[in-house]
């Protein structure tokens, strides 16, 4: 852990979790600026994402995101919202831990994912149930690691932000 702790909160959690809808609200209620990783890549390269994936392949777009974490987090203070994958990159968890800032992990069930993700196609790695089920699993032991957790299923976006703000990270 940095001895100087650096105001930034990283919300991790996997796709659909609502790291996104929620990182917004959170900011807006704290007075902070707000940066989406996946759009801040998407804006970077003019691509979407998933036509990063599609022409580039996934180790490259891992490169890049680990390259707009870094510069995303010169930002202070900051809410930064992770992609589904960035947390579990160990470069990208040692360098968040590095810099001291807070990680709080969006825990959601499987089931509740699925429904929220069903239907939407912009997620290159959501491609069948259990494929998506086996990266869940895979990477729960990372999301575990997270310095603070809030249970999100059946919470309303400004409910989980409520708990997150109990939470009195900084
Ligand atoms: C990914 C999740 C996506 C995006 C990319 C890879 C992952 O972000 O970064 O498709 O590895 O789980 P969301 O969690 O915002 O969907």
């Amino acid at each position: 852990m940095a001895r100087h702790r650096k105001k930034l909160i990283y919300l991790l959690g996997f796709m659909g979790s609502g790291k996104s809808t929620v990182g917004k609200l959170l900011a807006r209620n704290m007075g902070w600026p707000f940066i989406d990783l996946d759009a801040t890549i998407e804006a970077g390269q003019g691509a979407t994402i998933r036509q990063i994936f599609e022409q580039d392949g996934e180790p490259f777009f891992r490169q890049i995101e680990h390259a707009a974490l870094t510069e995303a987090s010169k930002t202070e203070p900051a809410v930064i919202a992770l992609g589904g994958g960035t947390w579990v990159q160990e470069p990208n968890l040692e360098f968040i831990r590095s810099t001291g800032g807070a990680t709080i992990w969006l825990d959601c069930s499987l089931e509740e994912l699925r429904r929220r993700c069903a239907g939407i196609d912009d997620r290159p790695l959501f491609r069948d149930p259990e494929s998506f089920a086996q990266l869940f699993n895979q990477r729960l032991p990372y999301y575990r690691l997270a310095e603070f957790r809030v249970a999100t299923d059946g919470q309303a976006p400004e409910e989980v932000v409520e708990r997150i703000l109990r939470l009195k990270v900084f």
